[in-house]
This record gives structure tokens, C-alpha cells and sequence, in this order.
């Protein structure tokens, strides 16, 4: 089966444009994606692009009557007149003359405020549509997949390297300047046809014809450039690495800053390097263009000039005609305009493939049978804490070779305390993504109160993460206030003005550890934080551990019913690792907590212990049984408490 995901396949257009590649399912295709941006028009707001359309007709018709007022002009000033006098309706004339140029200068500088203004608004709303499509699904599959993030790359981008912004609103704005050239041509073609039909049609079609040729070009162009999205991925990482803030400390310290700089340089010639060639290629190939202008130019100008110099039209008429020639050759040259549609209907063509794969994804998600809700959060009484069993899971990540969880089968009874202890990889962390909803098993059931998980919708989903709460191991740190920063765990919260939600946080900061840190904030709870530090509060790494501690205990204080903690201890010093069980783990009530980490001297204290092994569950029970049984754990924790041992021995 074709892969729904797969990118459109390259329009093949050659920059060699010959007349007889122009096909009807070309000219459908043409016809239908003009159509798809004519249908964001309405989001540049009504008023703006009624007006923007009046300044523009204004614009195209402009030419014309320039024309026809100018032939006017020739004629009354040729006729006898006083010497001394003007020409009986030069006057008029004149005036007119000047008005339509004033209208014609305001018009086009008018229609730039609104097409910024117009495109502007198209792209916000554009946005704001695929902020509301990433975050529609539940799981976080589609946020890895590299064509995803290459779309929305496109989408996101506005013009690469150029300094003019090209996205779907300046495309959009772009079709409407298009088809008042055509319209403006269409008039002018007009005035000519009453001189010679022959040569009104003729100069027309080559106007049309240098007009579609240039397009093409613009389009294959942007084709090009949009198949290399990946490297341009790789550029923006480039960058990022050196100069963002993120890697900053080690690219200092190991002095990386030529290094990445070298390799960006490298990826940004990988990148733009084809479309370069393809620039010079267009550049090389424009003779069809030239043969056309040239022959439609000297046609132009040598009919109506032969003419005149036969006797056979006026010097009046001659001006008119002129002057119209020059209008229908105006629309040959797409120019700038070309590339701005071209280059934003690339983005409409990533936002169109976004909205399919978001609409698969929610028929995946959607459809399925509904069981009776799982319980909602709020400011209400607080849902029991639920019982959950792993039956058989298995996990395999996308385009991974190997499963991740491979069989697993575990219950977290009520109320428990649950720990999971594993090496490095073996799949603690996923067990809590999977859990959570994140991601659904390949294989077998994970069961809440005698429901599947994976027969939520994503209204129940939202429900059952309403019932628990996660600190991930690598937990955001929100650029906001302290209080910010442990509210975020229950949204609800911010704005139902639950009594119970202010005490919550002082509460849950509190038995985090927070508060020396909060005695030295200069705001107290709403002191800003940011990562870094810059302008505002910095914490250290065991700080922020602390507050994402409390924002967990926050959530648990809201009625979330089940807590886990996936190594919750890494940061903290040993003073805290020592009294974190007993201030934190125990001090849980009516929730199950889920404890992960690699310390054991924490995890010891903890109802059962599970280690995670080859993607299933290898032993289970109390620490004494694990000890007991002499396996792994045992191993492990004899291990690390006999280097304390040794260490003291040592000392001693
Ligand atoms: N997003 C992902 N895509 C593909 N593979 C992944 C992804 N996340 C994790 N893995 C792989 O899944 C395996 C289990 O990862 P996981 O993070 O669950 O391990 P863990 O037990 O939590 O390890 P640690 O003790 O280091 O935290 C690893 O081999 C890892 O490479
Ligand atoms: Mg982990």
C-alpha cells in the first residue's frame, strides 16, 4: 500500500520550459491551487481586502485610461486653435491626465500597506490552525516522525535566505495583484483589438505564454528548494548549536565555536548549493522568453507604427495604441509576485499534508469504542486512586529494529508505592509514556478499573491524565513564576479559584524543599524563573528538581490519584536523597505512587519493588524478598551500598 505520509512526488517540471508541456492537468492543477489560496482571502479581513481589490482595479485600469486620455490629448491639442489659447477641452484633459496618475501613484502605494496588513493576518490565522493541529492528538508518535518536522519547518519558514517574506499570506496577497494584472492586460488587450485583432490576440498569447513560462520556473524552483527541507533542518541545528543558548556551556568550555560553525557552513552549502544551480540553470535558459519578448515588442511597436506612418491611424490613435501595448506587456513579468505564490503555496502544500496525517490520526484515536468515561478532574471530591494492570505489553518505537517493553505484565494496586528499578535503556521511562497515553502498546492491554486504555477517545484520555501525574525525568522548565512553574501540573486550577489550590502550592513547595529557595526569591512564589538564568531567577539543577517535586505533589494535592516519579533524586544533594522518601513518598496520601530511580537506598523503603529487564518484568517484591532472592536487584544493591562500605573502611 502507498505510504499516505510519502511526499508529493516532484511535479518533473524542467526549468527548459517548451510550449507543449503545458498540459490540462497542468492548468487544473494551476487552476485548483489558486482556488486553495483564493479561500484564505476572507482572513485577511473583509475590509482590508476590499479595499486592497478597489486599489487594484484602480491600478489595472489605470494604464488604459492613461491611454485613452492621452490619444484625447493628442487630438485637442492638434486641432486649430487662437494662437495664445489652449485647445478648446485640453484643460479638462489635463486635469484628468493628472488625476489618473495621482490615483493610479496612491493606489499602488496604498494596495503595499494592505498587503502586508492582509498577509500578515492570513499567516496568524494559518498559525494559529497548526498550533491547534499539533496539539490536537494525544500521543507524541507524529511529533517524531522527520517529514512531520519538515513541514512544519515549511510552514514556519518565510523566505530563507532572502529578505523579503514569502509565506501563504504574501502568496495569497500575491494572487490578487495577479489576476488584476491579468484583468488590467484584458482591458488593454481591449483598445488594441479595435486597432487590429490580430495583433491584440497575438500579443496577448505572448504575454500569457512569457507569463506561464516564467512560473514554471519559479515553481520548479521552489520544488527544488523544498525537497532539500531536511537539510535545511540540519542547518537550523547547526545554528542552534552555535549560538543558542542550549549547548552554550560546552561549546565554550571544549571550544567547539569553528567546529560548528565549519559544519553548519557545510550543511548550509548542502542545502542551498542545488538551488543555486538551478538558479543559474533558469538563468542560463531564458532564451524562449527573450525570442517572445522581443518578436511581441517589435510587433507592438512596428503595427501601430506602420500604421501612422501610412496614414492609415492618427498620431492620436498611434498614442493610444502605444500606450495600450505597453499595458498588455505589463502582466508578462510575474517577477517577485511569481516566487512569493510559488514559495507560499509550497507552505499550503505542507499545511494541506499536515491536515491529512492529523485527520488519520484522529480517525486512529477517534474511532473506537466508547467505554463510560474515566474520572474527570476539577475542583471537585477527588476521584479513588485507580487500580492498573500491564497485561502482555509490548512496545516496539517507530522505525525502531528492536521492542522496547517486550512482555510485560504488572499491577499498581490502589494506593500503593510502587518502585521500578532497571538499567539504563530498559524501558522504565517508556512504561511511564505508555502509562500515560502516550504512546499505545503494540501488543497487550493496559487496563485502569477494567478499561483499556487504548479504547479512550481523546476527551477520556484527557480524563485519565486528569487522574495522575507525571515528573518526567527530563521535566520542562517553564519560563515563568515559581507558582507558574508548580500550577502548570493542574491547569484546572488556574482557573477555577479552588480555596484549596492556593494553599496547595505553598503546601506542596513546602514539602518539596523549596523553601530556603523561597526565602532568598526576591518575589517569593512569583519570582521569575527562566533556564539560564538571564534577567531573572536562575536555580540551580537541584533546585529546579525540587520545584518540579513540588509541582508533582501540587497535582496530587489538586486529586490527581497516581504520582510518578521517574528519578526524582538525580539532582538532589545527599541530605535531601536522604529525606526525600520519608517528606515526600510517604507523605503521599490516597494516591499510588509509581517511584523511578537508580538510587536505591531511596527505592528500599518503597511497598514492592519491580526491576525492569529485557523489556519484562524480571523480579518483583519487598526489598527484603529481593534480597532474599538474590537476583539482579540484589546484586545491584549490594553493589552500591558496598561502595559506601568500602569507602568508609577505607577512611577508617
Ligand atoms: N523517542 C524514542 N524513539 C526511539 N527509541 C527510543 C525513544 N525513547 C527511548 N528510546 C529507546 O527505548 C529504550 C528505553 O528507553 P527508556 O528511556 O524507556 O529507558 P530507561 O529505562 O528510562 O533508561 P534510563 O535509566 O536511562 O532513564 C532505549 O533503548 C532508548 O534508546
Ligand atoms: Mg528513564
Amino acid at each position: 500500500m502507498r505510504n499516505p505520509f510519502e511526499r508529493l512526488p516532484s511535479p518533473g517540471l524542467d526549468p527548459r520550459f517548451a510550449v507543449g508541456a503545458t498540459s490540462w492537468p497542468d492548468l487544473r492543477r494551476l487552476l485548483a491551487e489558486r482556488r486553495r489560496l483564493a479561500r484564505l482571502l476572507p482572513f485577511g479581513g473583509t475590509g482590508n481586502v476590499t479595499a486592497y481589490c478597489v486599489l487594484l482595479l484602480l491600478a489595472a485600469l489605470a494604464p488604459s485610461a492613461m491611454a485613452l486620455l492621452t490619444g484625447q490629448l493628442v487630438t485637442a491639442t492638434a486641432a486649430p486653435s487662437s494662437p495664445g489659447q489652449w485647445a478648446p477641452g485640453t484643460l479638462s484633459l489635463l486635469v484628468a491626465i493628472a488625476v489618473v496618475y495621482v490615483v493610479q501613484q496612491s493606489a499602488e502605494a496604498g494596495q503595499q500597506v494592505l498587503r502586508v496588513a492582509i498577509a500578515r493576518r492570513i499567516d496568524g490565522t494559518v498559525r494559529a490552525r497548526v498550533r491547534e493541529l499539533t496539539l490536537q492528538p494525544s500521543g507524541l508518535s507524529h511529533l517524531e516522525q522527520p517529514d512531520l518536522q519538515d513541514d512544519l519547518n515549511r510552514l514556519w519558514d518565510t523566505g530563507g535566505m532572502i529578505n523579503r517574506t514569502r509565506s501563504p499570506g504574501t502568496a495569497t496577497a500575491g494572487i490578487v495583484v495577479a489576476g488584476f494584472q491579468i484583468l488590467g492586460a484584458l482591458v488593454a488587450t481591449a483598445v488594441v483589438f479595435t486597432f487590429s485583432p490580430l495583433l491584440a490576440i497575438g500579443l496577448l498569447v505572448a504575454t500569457l505564454l512569457i507569463r506561464a513560462i516564467n512560473r514554471r520556473q519559479w515553481h520548479y524552483l521552489t520544488d527544488v528548494a523544498d525537497g532539500r527541507a531536511r537539510y535545511r533542518r540540519q542547518v537550523n541545528e547547526w545554528s542552534e548549536l552555535a549560538a543558542g543558548p542550549a549547548a552554550a556551556k560546552e561549546v565554550r568550555l571544549f571550544g567547539l565555536g569553528a567546529w560548528a560553525t565549519a559544519r553548519r557552513r557545510r550543511s548550509a552549502l548542502e542545502w542551498a548549493g542545488p538551488i543555486w544551480a538551478v538558479r543559474r540553470d533558469i538563468l542560463r535558459k531564458q532564451g524562449t522568453t527573450m525570442v517572445l519578448s522581443v518578436g511581441a515588442g517589435f510587433a507592438g511597436l512596428a503595427v501601430p507604427g506602420l500604421a501612422a506612418a501610412s496614414g492609415g491611424i492618427g498620431i492620436d490613435d498611434l498614442v493610444v495604441y502605444l500606450v495600450a501595448v505597453w499595458g498588455i506587456f505589463s502582466a508578462r513579468d510575474v517577477g517577485t509576485d511569481g516566487f512569493d505564490i510559488e514559495y507560499g503555496l509550497g507552505a499550503i502544500r505542507a499545511l494541506d499534508r499536515l491536515i491529512e496525517r492529523y485527520e488519520r490520526l484522529g480517525a486512529e484515536w477517534g474511532a473506537r469504542p466508547r467505554p463510560t468515561a474515566v474520572l474527570p478532574g476539577g475542583c471537585g471530591d477527588p476521584p479513588a486512586a485507580p487500580h492498573i494492570h500491564f497485561e502482555d505489553v509490548r512496545f516496539t518505537y517507530p522505525g525502531s529494529p528492536r521492542p522496547t517493553l517486550n512482555g510485560v505484565d504488572l499491577t499498581i494496586e490502589p494506593g500503593e508505592v510502587l518502585a521500578i528499578v532497571g538499567y539504563n535503556g530498559a524501558g522504565k521511562t517508556t512504561l511511564i509514556k505508555l502509562l500515560s497515553g502516550l504512546y499505545r502498546p503494540s501488543r497487550g492491554r493496559i487496563v485502569v478499573d477494567d478499561t483499556n486504555l487504548a479504547d479512550l477517545d481523546e476527551g477520556e484520555l484527557s480524563a485519565w491524565r486528569r487522574r495522575m501525574t507525571v515528573l518526567f525525568q527530563d521535566f520542562v522548565r517553564y519560563p515563568g513564576s515559581i507558582a507558574d512553574n508548580i500550577t502548570l501540573s493542574a491547569p484546572e486550577s488556574l482557573d477555577l479559584e479552588c480555596e484549596a489550590a492556593g494553599r496547595a502550592v505553598a503546601d506542596a513547595a513546602g514539602r518539596a524543599g523549596m523553601d530556603d529557595l523561597l526565602a532568598s526569591a526576591p518575589e517569593g512564589l512569583e519570582t521569575r524563573l527562566r533556564e539560564g538564568g538571564a534577567g531573572s531567577l536562575g536555580l540551580s539543577g537541584g533546585q529546579w528538581q525540587r520545584l518540579a517535586t513540588a509541582r508533582a505533589l501540587f497535582a496530587v494535592g489538586r486529586g490527581r490519584r497516581l504520582l510518578v516519579l521517574d528519578e526524582p533524586t538525580a539532582h538532589l544533594d545527599v541530605r535531601a536523597e536522604e529525606v526525600f522518601f520519608d517528606q515526600v513518598v510517604r507523605e503521599v496520601r490516597g494516591a499510588s505512587v509509581v517511584l523511578i530511580s537508580h538510587r536505591l537506598s531511596t527505592v528500599r523503603h518503597a511497598g514492592r519493588i519491580a526491576l525492569l529487564r529485557s523489556g519484562r518484568i524480571a523480579e518483583i517484591g519487598t526489598h527484603e524478598e529481593l534480597l532474599d532472592r538474590d537476583g539482579d536487584y540484589a546484586r545491584l544493591f549490594r553493589l552500591q551500598a558496598g561502595r559506601f562500605q568500602t569507602a568508609r573502611g577505607g577512611s577508617s
